[in-house]
């Protein structure tokens, strides 16, 4: 059977970027500056995309802002009638180019925030004076009337500042905010000590966002991702895996999602060997997940297979070792006590350091900085 168009697409234009987030969610093995696609392969992309029947393009990285072509990308993406999105953290933005941008066609920006203060934000980022010229920024983004989404990474060492977060995105006129807690996959995964939240934290996280969603009704969007670890049931990750979206990375390869590369026996095609809407239909690494026929028990004969999939396939392969298992998460797997305690354990160390992402290596022989 035919699946059905992805409806967003996330581009993946570099893994370069100026802050060195501890929960990059870019792979351990960062895609050489050398092997990145081109600006005309980029708008190809793009055209295929749209005629696949996306209709949402996410513009992302790494910071996207280290593409110099980015208002082409934007204007070639906009020309094949694609909504763009620009996901950034602002650093490498200057208000001329937001105002090329605007006039490219972008039609929305999502800022990312490491926290609600310079000490906080800076740290986390790995970038004196980061948080200053994000405000900026923003600035400049509500100037030029920018629809706005703050896209709040949340984790034990930063989750007190919720509250303010939300008064952040009011102030800014942001018309919508990600309060995303921290999925461990990549270098999360190697900072669950030093990110993972408390019990208590993640549950007076819920109730912070369910407060704040009734006061805040017809003001600001709320979306919210709970931290999982501490959680019954999964989340359907990527909406369903080959359902509703794929991510193109810096080199070209496709992806059910951002995680994928994860999953050992899997190979991915590229768009330079082959066209957008054959991968999405026939690849063998979108097929290998898709619908409820690969699952498990206790998924097979479970009433939630077709709400959550079976939560996330990375999750099940990093913690069970399985891509195929029930995520851990679940209250149903096998290893679902294991995770919690195992949760309980990281959320217990106090003091433990972060350990940031790299650089990207610039050509295969350059090792990562
Ligand atoms: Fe979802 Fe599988 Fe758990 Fe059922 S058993 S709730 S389908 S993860
Ligand atoms: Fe890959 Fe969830 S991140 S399926």
């Amino acid at each position: 059977m035919t699946p059905p168009p992805p409806i967003a697409m996330l581009a993946e234009l570099t893994h370069r970027c100026p802050l060195s987030c501890p929960y990059c969610s870019n792979p351990l093995d960062l895609a050489r500056i050398d092997s990145e696609l081109d600006t005309e392969t980029w708008a190809r992309v793009f055209r295929e995309a749209a005629d696949l029947g996306v209709l949402q393009l996410h513009l992302s990285g790494g910071e996207p802002a280290s593409r110099r072509d980015l208002a082409e990308l934007v204007r070639a993406a906009r020309d094949a009638g694609l909504y763009t999105n620009l996901i950034t953290s602002g650093i490498g933005l200057s208000q001329r180019r937001l105002q090329e941008l605007d006039a490219a066609g972008l039609d929305h920006v999502q800022l990312s925030l490491q926290g609600t203060d310079a000490e906080m934000a800076d740290e986390i980022g790995g970038y004196r004076g980061g948080f200053d010229r994000k405000m900026q920024v923003g600035r400049w983004i509500g100037e030029i009337g920018f629809p706005l989404t703050l896209n709040a990474v949340l984790h034990r060492r930063n989750l007190h500042q919720l509250p303010r977060a939300l008064e952040m995105a009011q102030e800014m006129g942001a018309r919508r905010i990600e309060v995303a807690t921290v999925q461990f996959h990549g270098w999360a995964m190697r900072n669950r000590d030093a990110l993972m939240p408390t019990r208590e934290q993640a549950a007076e996280a819920t109730r912070i966002v369910g407060e704040a969603r009734a006061a805040l009704k017809g003001k600001l969007v709320i979306d919210y991702v709970p931290a999982d670890y501490h959680g019954d049931y999964p989340k359907r990750c990527m909406g369903g895996w080959g359902t509703t979206g794929l991510n193109v990375a810096p080199d070209g390869q496709v992806l059910p999602c951002h995680a994928a590369q994860t999953i050992p026996h899997l190979s991915f095609e590229k768009v330079q060997d082959r066209p957008l809407a054959e991968i999405w239909r026939n690849s063998a690494a979108f097929n290998a997940y898709r619908g409820t026929g690969w699952m498990q028990e206790p998924c097979t004969s479970c009433e939630r297979k077709t709400v959550d999939f079976g939560g996330c396939r990375c999750q099940a392969m990093a913690l069970a070792g399985d891509p195929a298992a029930t995520d851990p998460v679940c209250v149903k797997s096998p290893h679902h006590g294991a995770l919690q305690a195992r949760a309980q354990g990281h959320a217990a160390q106090e003091g433990a350091a972060l350990t940031y992402r790299d650089a990207p290596p610039k050509t295969a022989a350059e090792p990562a900085e």
